[in-house]
This record gives C-alpha cells, sequence and structure tokens, in this order.
C-alpha cells in the first residue's frame, strides 16, 4: 500500500483575527553580524520589516500594530549606534507621513518621550497631530519605553489626581494605552522567550510566539504564519472550555 503523505497548507481565518499585535522587535545585531555588517545596518534593514509588516498587517484586516523599538535600557549602547536608532526613526516618520494620512493610518507613540531628541519629539507631536483623526490602522510605537515605568506614571498621575480606589478599567485610562486595545497576540523574533519590560500590564492575556528570524528577515509570510499559528492556540482567560 502505497502512503500518500497529506500537506495540509494552513490558511488565515479571516473571521478570527488578531485585533492587535504587538512586536518586539530584535535580533538586528545579530542578522548583521552573520553578514559581516555593522550592528546599525541591521536595525536600517529593520525599519525596511517594520514598514512591510505595517503594510501587510492593513492588508490582512489587523486593526492595531505595536512595535518596541527603543527601551529605556537601550541607552547603554554605543552613543553612535543610538543616535542611528532616533535618526531612522525621524526618517521614517517624516517619509511615511503622507502614506499613513492617504491610507487613513494612525501614529501613536508611547513612552519617556520628553527624553528622545527634540527633532524626533517635533515629528512625532506633528505625524501625532495630522494622523489623529483617522480609523484605519493604528501604528503603536514604543520608543525610550519601560513598562514598568509605564505603571508608576499611572500611579503618580492617580495620586496627583487625589484618587482614593481604582478598578481595571479606570486604571487603563491612566496608563499611555488607554486608546488601544490590549495586545492579542505578542510576537518577539530571533528566538528569544522573554517580554523585557513590554507592555508589562497590557500583556496579561496575550499570546507569546517565539520565531528564530531575526526582525530584518521578518516580513509578510513570517506575519501571516505568526496569525495561523496566534489561531491554532486556545484562549480561555483563565475560564475552563465550554
Ligand atoms: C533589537 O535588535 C532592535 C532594536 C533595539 C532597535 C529596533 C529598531 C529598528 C528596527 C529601527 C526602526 C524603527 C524605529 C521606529 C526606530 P538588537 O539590536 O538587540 O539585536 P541583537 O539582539 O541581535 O543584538
Amino acid at each position: 500500500m502505497r502512503l500518500r503523505k497529506k500537506i495540509e497548507k494552513k490558511e488565515i481565518d479571516f473571521s478570527r483575527l488578531p485585533t492587535h499585535i504587538a512586536f518586539i522587535m530584535d535580533g538586528n545585531g545579530r542578522w548583521a553580524k552573520k553578514r559581516g555588517m555593522p550592528r546599525t545596518f541591521g536595525h536600517k534593514i529593520g525599519a525596511e520589516s517594520l514598514e512591510v509588516v505595517i503594510r501587510h498587517a492593513r492588508k490582512l484586516g489587523i486593526k492595531v500594530v505595536s512595535f518596541f523599538a527603543f527601551s529605556t535600557e537601550n541607552w547603554n549602547r554605543p552613543k553612535d549606534e543610538v543616535d542611528e536608532i532616533f535618526r531612522i526613526a525621524r526618517n521614517l516618520i517624516i517619509s511615511k507621513k503622507e502614506s499613513f494620512l492617504k491610507s487613513n493610518m494612525r501614529l501613536m507613540v508611547i513612552g519617556e518621550r520628553e527624553k528622545l531628541p527634540e527633532d524626533l519629539q517635533k515629528e512625532i507631536i506633528d505625524c501625532e497631530e495630522v494622523t489623529k483623526n483617522n480609523t484605519g490602522l493604528i501604528i503603536n510605537i514604543a520608543l525610550n519605553y519601560g513598562g514598568r515605568s509605564e505603571i508608576i506614571g499611572a500611579i503618580n498621575k492617580l495620586l496627583a489626581d487625589g484618587v482614593k480606589s481604582i478598578d481595571e478599567k479606570g486604571f487603563k485610562n491612566y496608563l499611555q494605552t488607554r486608546d488601544i486595545p490590549d495586545p492579542d497576540l505578542v510576537i518577539r523574533t530571533s528566538g528569544e522567550q522573554r517580554l523585557s519590560n513590554f507592555m508589562m500590564y497590557e500583556c496579561a492575556y496575550s499570546e507569546l510566539y517565539f520565531p528564530k528570524t531575526h526582525w530584518p528577515d521578518f516580513r509578510e509570510k513570517e506575519l501571516e504564519d505568526a496569525i495561523i499559528e496566534f489561531q491554532s492556540r486556545d484562549r480561555r482567560f483563565g475560564a475552563i472550555k465550554g
């Protein structure tokens, strides 16, 4: 008897898409090193992946995408590398503003923004302002962001407002992510299996996915694979299966 292997091609179920996908873009340095290139080259190509992922997420019908671009700990990197990441961020915001507008996309930036270079802060404010009424894909970029710092910031605001007690819904309003739903899926590339202080409060019930791919190689197919994997998970939010 001849055994025939049935190869099942899994496809995305568009009726069960994750609403919000968050990306921890890891592996730029290793990707560049493997090619004998400087780490900053990895960030440059990583920025291309970010653009590809935004375009494809929009096409698939995802509502919110978040990207961890610079953590509060990343200041410990060589100054040249830090400057280059900010330069890439600024260029990206300037060059994509028109296309965000045309495609009904909205930019928002979370993190301790007041410590970012002033020219970058200015471009962020401008792009957020001109895209604020757009109703399509929300692009949330975390720059100089730390999850614990976001929570502490929220608590300090609560104290300043004289709030004596609060529930989860009320607390959400004090977070920088107040306007967006919590991530359904968190993707960290390059095989590391940590959240590294990324949206600690918001990711309480997110599905986590850790592909081995380095971020500069994360493109359309990798995004689709992640969504298919997400759809194979059994999300119970602490309940039992009915
Ligand atoms: C992590 O890889 C990547 C970063 C800390 C920077 C991510 C920045 C970009 C993709 C640039 C484009 C986007 C914006 C908006 C600035 P790593 O350097 O830690 O890689 P490694 O773990 O291999 O060293």
